[in-house]
């Protein structure tokens, strides 16, 4: 494939960050030289050549997503902004490729396959769900759910490492099931999507290996990192009590990796990857 056609959005993000190093001759932009909310800019950009739009930007902020800028912010950057990409995909005839979430769900059925209907719990949910609508009119389109990504960025793995060097034992949840998602695993996902003759659409893209709560996860990382702390179960409504503009969460946030397989790819096993992601840290 020739990577110097492909134009990365969102490029400075954590998805965006290991499509970088997978493709490093795309060009690659972030809100600062294209906000893809701006109509004008996006029709105005140089797409002559494109042959693949990868749409790694978006508003992550869950709760940010909530209040009365965030929900704004949010149904520009999730929504209004893919239609944008979306017009100018059909236009150059361009494969778009865009990342969704398990929060275009309310977490009441598992695993999720790619064609359940749309039930999200929160504004930054409804907003994704919006996108994926967009997105499903383009005339190729990648529409790749994930979850719980992890890579170059504020995430919880790292939040959890900074506990763990403090020497603090957290109480975390342990009624959200799900698997984390690294970036790298995103990243080879997409390329495999690419790179083979897999047909057009959604997919459910995340890491495999049993699922587990954020506390559990929580355990398998202090294991990983050599920490002696206790991590205390508590669940959602309890974590959350009386703390105001906190988004609703999906209890379960476990994908369907079926298609994925059927398309002829094997996701890594998230432990393996954590384990890989904690021992890197741990030499930074
Ligand atoms: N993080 C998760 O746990 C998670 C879970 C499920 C699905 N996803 C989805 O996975 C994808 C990648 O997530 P991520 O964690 O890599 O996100 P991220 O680290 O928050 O990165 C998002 C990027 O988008 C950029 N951006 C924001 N507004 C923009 C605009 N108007 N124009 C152009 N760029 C803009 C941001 O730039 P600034 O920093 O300058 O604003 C940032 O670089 C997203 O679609 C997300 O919804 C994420």
């Amino acid at each position: 494939m020739d990577d110097s056609k492909f134009v990365i959005i969102g490029a400075k993000g954590q998805l965006g960050t290991a499509l970088r190093e997978q493709y490093p001759n795309a060009r690659a932009v972030d809100a600062d030289e294209l906000d893809i909310t701006d109509r004008s800019a996006v029709e105005a950009f140089d797409w002559d050549g494109t042959t693949h739009i990868l749409n790694a930007a978006a508003y992550t902020n869950v709760d940010g997503a909530e209040t009365e800028e965030g929900r704004r912010a949010a149904w520009a950057i999730n929504a209004d902004a893919v239609a944008n990409l979306v017009a100018v995909a059909a236009q150059y005839d361009a494969a778009l490729v865009h990342i969704s979430s398990d929060y275009v769900f309310d977490g009441t059925k598992e695993p999720h396959t790619e064609d359940e209907v749309f039930s999200p719990l929160s504004v930054y949910g409804a907003s994704k769900a919006a996108g994926d609508l967009a997105v499903s009119l383009a005339p190729k389109f990648y529409l790749l759910r994930t979850t719980w990504v992890i890579g170059e960025g504020k995430n919880f793995v790292r939040t959890m490492l900074g506990l763990a060097e403090k020497g603090i034992s957290p109480t975390v949840v342990a009624d959200q099931i799900g698997r984390l998602t690294f970036t790298s695993e995103l990243v080879r996902i997409i390329d495999h999507l690419l790179t083979t003759n897999v047909p057009a659409g959604t997919y459910n893209a995340t890491n495999d290996g049993e699922p587990a709560s954020w506390a559990e996860i929580t355990r398998e990382i202090f294991k990983a990192a050599g920490a002696d702390l206790t991590v205390t179960d508590t669940t959602t409504a309890e974590y959350f009590a009386g703390k105001e503009g906190i988004a609703p969460r999906p209890l379960l946030s476990v994908m369907d990796l079926g298609k994925l397989q059927a398309a002829g790819f094997t996701s890594r096993d998230w432990h393996d990857d954590l384990k890989e992601y904690v021992a890197k840290e741990q030499q930074n």
